[in-house]
């Protein structure tokens, strides 16, 4: 019996990566490797691309070359449905602009985004989710009546509804004040070791590079 284990494959590969949104401006990405589990702060400054890469990483945008994988599965290669199952399963996605959707509950938002991932709609996980990021009371709310702290963490409870491997967030501090992004980034590093998941967290915000394992640069 060979007594050597293979090392654990990385959740996040990037190689190669690039892309051109059409304008003669070809953003190219350094190669990465993301540990399981591990979390990683991608820093630059404004217009460098981090958002791109995030789009990239989720599946959102197709690579010009290289690619992206994923939990072992090259995002660049999925198309349509099977890309959006992936993404539901794998991703959890908070972004600068929260996009819950307004015409439906709080409660709601979160059973689709279970429903969308092909899981089972289950109101207790909901529930329970709310009720740790202390916004239960507003399960039956709609959010454009919910605070915008509020509505951040509601984006950050459907994020990590399906319990992915993969928490992306863009941005998730810029506009808060030293005591709110403490607050942030503690709810986003306990959701993440919760479930053993990886934050890639982009950000020109230095106040919180020393939280990161890992630190992704990218060039002006
Ligand atoms: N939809 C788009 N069409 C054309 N160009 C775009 C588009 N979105 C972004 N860009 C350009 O691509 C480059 C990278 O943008 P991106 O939003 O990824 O940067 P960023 O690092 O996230 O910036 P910021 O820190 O300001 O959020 C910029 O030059 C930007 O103008
Ligand atoms: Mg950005």
């Amino acid at each position: 019996m060979n007594a050597t284990s293979p090392a654990p494959s990385p959740v996040l590969r990037l190689e190669r990566l690039r892309f051109d949104y059409g304008d003669g401006q070809l953003l190219t990405f350094p190669d990465c490797e993301v540990p399981a589990g591990q979390h990683c702060l991608i820093l630059g400054p404004s217009g460098c691309g981090k958002s791109t890469l995030l789009h990239l990483i989720a599946g959102l945008l197709k690579p010009t070359g290289g690619h992206v994988e994923l939990a072992g599965q090259r995002v660049d290669a999925l198309r349509g449905a099977s890309l959006d199952r992936f993404r539901g399963r794998h991703v959890g996605l908070v972004f600068q602009r929260l996009h819950l959707l307004p015409a439906l509950s709080v409660a709601d938002n979160l059973l689709l985004a279970q429903g969308l991932a092909g899981m089972p709609r289950n109101r207790a996980r909901v529930n329970e989710l709310l009720e740790r990021l202390g916004v239960a009371h507003r399960a039956h709310a709609r959010p454009d009546d919910l605070s915008f702290g509020q509505a951040q963490r509601v984006a950050l409870a459907r994020a990590v509804i399906n319990s992915p491997p993969v928490i992306l967030a863009d941005e998730p501090t810029s506009n808060l004040d030293d005591g709110n992004t403490q607050e942030v980034l503690n709810l986003l590093q306990a959701e993440a070791s919760r479930s053993g998941a990886s934050l890639i967290v982009a950000t020109h915000d230095r106040r919180i590079r020393d939280a990161f394992d890992l630190r992704l640069e990218l060039a002006a």
